[in-house]
């Protein structure tokens, strides 16, 4: 069996987790495909495609949306899994659906918010203070859920 994993990331969590589920994947040839490095990928390759990426202001990252809109006749007919990295935990189930296509979202056999962390170092002035506000956390934080990444192996 072979997989791919597609990933967009803003501070690198949604990087991790994607290397996290790799290694879950240590007995099928498993690759990994960064959306920002290109948006072409010949998805006939794979029998498990693996999509994710992060909420920021509610959505997930254009280039998922588009990824998943341009191929989702071809992901309609692959074994298809979805992780958002998220740290508000009462928005997470509208972010989850929200990000990806209904048609997708209903497809896939695995679908989960895996939580997140907020990296302050990684973060730009606007954001530092966005997240401060909203969210009352002034450190860098780690809530990766680790027993959802578990799902994706
Ligand atoms: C500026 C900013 C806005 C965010 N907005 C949301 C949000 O609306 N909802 C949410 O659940 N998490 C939000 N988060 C948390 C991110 O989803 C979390 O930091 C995630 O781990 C980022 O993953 P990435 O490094 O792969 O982009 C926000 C984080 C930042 C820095």
């Amino acid at each position: 069996m072979r997989t791919t994993i597609i990933y967009a990331t803003s501070h690198g969590t949604s990087e991790k987790v994607a290397n996290l589920i790799k290694e879950k994947h240590k007995n099928c040839e498993t690759t990994l495909f960064n959306l920002k490095e290109g948006k072409t990928i010949d998805l006939s390759l794979y029998d498990n495609i693996i999509i994710g990426g992060s909420i920021h202001a509610g959505s997930i990252q254009n280039s998922v949306k588009e990824f998943c809109n341009k191929n989702l006749v071809d992901l309609l007919q692959k074994r298809v899994a979805l992780y958002v990295c998220a740290m508000n935990e009462p928005e997470f189930e509208s972010e989850l659906k929200n990000a990806f296509p209904e048609l997708l979202y209903n497809h896939a056999y695995v679908k989960e918010v895996v939580g997140g962390e907020f990296l302050f170092d990684k973060m730009n002035f606007i954001e530092k203070m966005l997240v401060r506000n909203i969210s009352g956390i002034k450190e860098t934080t780690s809530k990766i859920n680790h027993s959802k990444i578990d799902l994706f192996s």
